[in-house]
C-alpha cells in the first residue's frame, strides 16, 4: 500500500479539481491532473486536424505530442509542444472531443506509464501526492493509501460546472451543460478500457449538499484515518 498517495475519482461537477487540489496544498503533497492530460492530447488531436474517432491517427498523434505536466497544486501548469495550454484545453472544442480521444487503448497506456512515473517521483521524494481522475484508484495507482470516489446529483454538477463556465467567460446555460456532463459521463463510464467507475475498497462522498469546505473537511478525515 502506497502511503501518502490519494487517489480521487469521479465525474466531473463534484467539485473534484479543486478538492484536490487544496487537499495537495494542505498536506504539502504534489497535485496531478490526469484529466487535463487526456485534454491536451485531444488539444494535440483537433490541432493535427484528426478525426477523434479514428483511434490509429490519434495515437500517431499522442505518441508525437510532447505533453509536460506540473504538479505544483498552487500552480498546476500544462505544455504540449512547448506551448501553455493551461486555458485552451478547458475550452468548448476539446470538452467535446475529450470522451472520444480517451477511450483509444494506446493513449490511456501512453498517458498511464506517464501518470506512474510522476507518482513514483513524488513517492521517492516523500511528499506524497493526490491524483485526480476517473481510473486512478482502479488501474493507475490501484494500492493507493487512500482512495475517494466523489458523486453528487446530476443536477449539482450541471450547476457547479456552468458556474465555472460563468466565472471563466465561457457561454452556457445549465440545460446544455446537463446534456454535456450527462453525455460524457455515459461515454467515460462505458468505454472498454478503464470504464470510470469507483474501485472496491473506495470511499464515496457524496458532494451534493456539500460545499468546498465541508468536503475538504471529509477528505481531510479521511487521510487522518488511513491516509
Ligand atoms: O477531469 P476532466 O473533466 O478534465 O476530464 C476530462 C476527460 O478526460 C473525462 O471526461 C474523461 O473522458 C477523460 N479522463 C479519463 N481518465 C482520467 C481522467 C480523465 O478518461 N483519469
Amino acid at each position: 500500500e502506497l502511503r501518502g498517495v490519494v487517489a480521487l475519482d469521479g465525474p466531473s461537477g463534484t467539485g473534484k479539481s479543486t478538492v484536490a487540489r487544496r487537499l495537495a496544498s494542505a498536506l504539502g503533497a504534489s497535485y496531478l491532473d490526469t484529466g487535463a492530460m487526456y485534454r491536451a492530447v485531444t488539444l494535440a488531436v483537433l490541432r493535427a486536424g484528426v478525426d477523434p474517432a479514428d483511434a490509429a491517427e490519434v495515437t500517431r498523434v499522442s505518441t508525437a505530442a510532447e505533453l509536460v505536466i506540473g504538479t505544483d497544486p498552487h500552480q498546476p501548469t500544462v505544455e504540449l509542444d512547448g506551448q501553455d495550454v493551461a486555458a485552451e484545453i478547458r475550452d468548448q472544442p476539446v470538452t467535446l472531443a475529450v470522451s472520444a480521444v480517451s477511450a483509444v487503448p494506446e493513449v490511456r497506456a501512453q498517458l498511464v506509464e506517464q501518470q506512474r512515473r510522476i507518482v513514483a517521483r513524488a513517492v521517492d521524494a516523500g511528499s506524497g501526492i493526490v491524483v485526480e481522475g476517473r481510473d486512478i484508484g482502479t488501474v493507475v495507482v490501484p494500492d493507493a493509501g487512500l482512495k475517494v470516489y466523489l458523486t453528487a446529483s446530476a443536477e449539482a454538477r450541471a450547476e457547479r460546472r456552468a458556474r465555472q463556465d460563468a466565472a471563466a467567460g465561457r457561454a452556457t446555460t445549465v440545460a446544455a451543460t446537463r446534456a454535456d456532463v450527462e453525455r460524457r459521463d455515459t461515454l467515460d463510464a462505458t468505454r472498454a478500457v478503464s470504464p470510470a467507475r469507483p474501485a472496491a475498497d473506495a470511499v464515496e462522498v457524496d458532494t451534493t449538499a456539500l460545499d468546498i469546505a465541508g468536503v475538504l473537511g471529509e477528505l481531510l478525515t479521511l487521510v487522518d484515518q488511513r491516509g
